[in-house]
């Protein structure tokens, strides 16, 4: 049965719903939503303005966009997120992947000249697997393991590795960071929690209302996830393997001194599209635990050197 409602009405009325809820872009949005209800694409919605919807579009356009006002974020709305143009299933106990986490993929990409390269990946927090999954689609021989503390997330990873065709050289498990993990590997990549805890009421109530804490407390300083999670980097990574750790703004420097505190050193950063340092990465110092003072004294000229190539054998 159709609605009284023609599409480009339901349209505008959303458009002022959305924008009196304070979302920018909610001519764009408004349009988003209509297109997941119609399950046409964002440049279909307006070939034809004009038509009546069905009774059932109305009404399910409408909670969307009762949804949208009231701020819970569009990816989960629509239930998927495009990561290095991949689609992921996101939910509300996964973080929605952010687009500055592909520069920890361009990061790999750049380190590892080989994409036929055997490699053994390991993404620690691994969320939707989004991680993860982009590198093995990247490089078709490699197997990886992805670990998230929260088993809910690991659902969801499973069904994307699935519906990427990734299952077969993919497994999710359970755990804390690296404890438990025995074998070693020539990538491990990390995007943890790194909010101070004092500062997430601050952000944006889509962050704040609807995703889950898990995903973005760091405790007071923003760093506590990254001290738990280094001390078993030095155990875990390959002699000739990288690590890949997401940073947030203004955290590259202290990240790098804890890596060097785990005995690890950097070898390098790499700032996202807006020029913000989001990753740092390392790799084991040779033979050596601990603290090293002459890296310590001359962090700068190591840090700012090109990144190592990383040969997987
Ligand atoms: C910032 S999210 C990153 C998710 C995904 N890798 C991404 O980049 O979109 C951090 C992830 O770490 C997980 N996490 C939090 N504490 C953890 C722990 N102790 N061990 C393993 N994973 C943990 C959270 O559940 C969450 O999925």
């Amino acid at each position: 049965m159709s609605s009284t409602l023609t599409l480009v009405q339901a349209l505008d009325e959303a458009t002022q719903d959305l924008g009196r809820a304070g979302i920018g872009e909610a001519r764009r949005e408004a349009r988003l939503l209509a297109a997941h209800v119609l399950e046409v694409t964002p440049e279909a919605v307006f070939r034809e303005p004009g038509i009546r919807l069905r009774k059932e579009q109305a009404v399910s356009f409408r909670a969307c966009v009762v949804e949208r006002a009231a701020r819970r974020p569009m990816a989960q709305i629509l239930g998927r997120r495009e990561f290095r143009s991949l689609s992921f299933r996101v939910t509300g106990e996964t973080l929605d992947p952010r687009p500055d986490s592909e520069t920890l993929i361009e990061a790999v990409l750049n380190t590892v000249p080989d994409r036929a390269a055997p490699l053994r990946i390991l993404d620690l927090g691994t969320g939707t697997g989004c991680l993860l999954l982009a590198l093995l689609h990247e490089f078709p021989d490699a197997r990886g393991v992805g670990v998230d503390v929260s088993v809910d997330t690991l659902e969801v990873a499973r069904d994307n590795a699935k519906a990427l065709g990734l299952a077969g050289r993919s497994d999710f498990c359970a755990g804390d960071w690296g404890n438990g993990l025995g074998e070693t590997f020539h990538v491990i990549i990390s995007n943890p929690p790194y909010i101070p805890s004092a500062g997430i009421a601050a952000l944006e109530p889509e962050v704040t209302r609807y995703e889950p804490r898990l995903a973005l407390d760091g405790g007071q300083d923003g760093l506590a996830c990254y001290r738990a999670l280094l001390a078993d980097i030095p155990r875990l990574l390959e002699p000739s393997g990288g690590l890949f750790v997401e940073v947030g703004i203004d955290q590259a420097e202290s990240v790098g001194w804890l890596c060097v505190s785990h005995g690890l050193t950097v070898t390098g950063t790499a700032r996202d599209l807006a020029g913000i340092t989001r990753c740092v990465m390392a790799r084991r110092r040779n033979g050596s635990k601990g603290t090293d003072r002459k890296q310590l004294l001359h962090r700068k000229k190591t840090w700012n050197a090109p990144p190592a190539r990383l040969v997987c054998c």
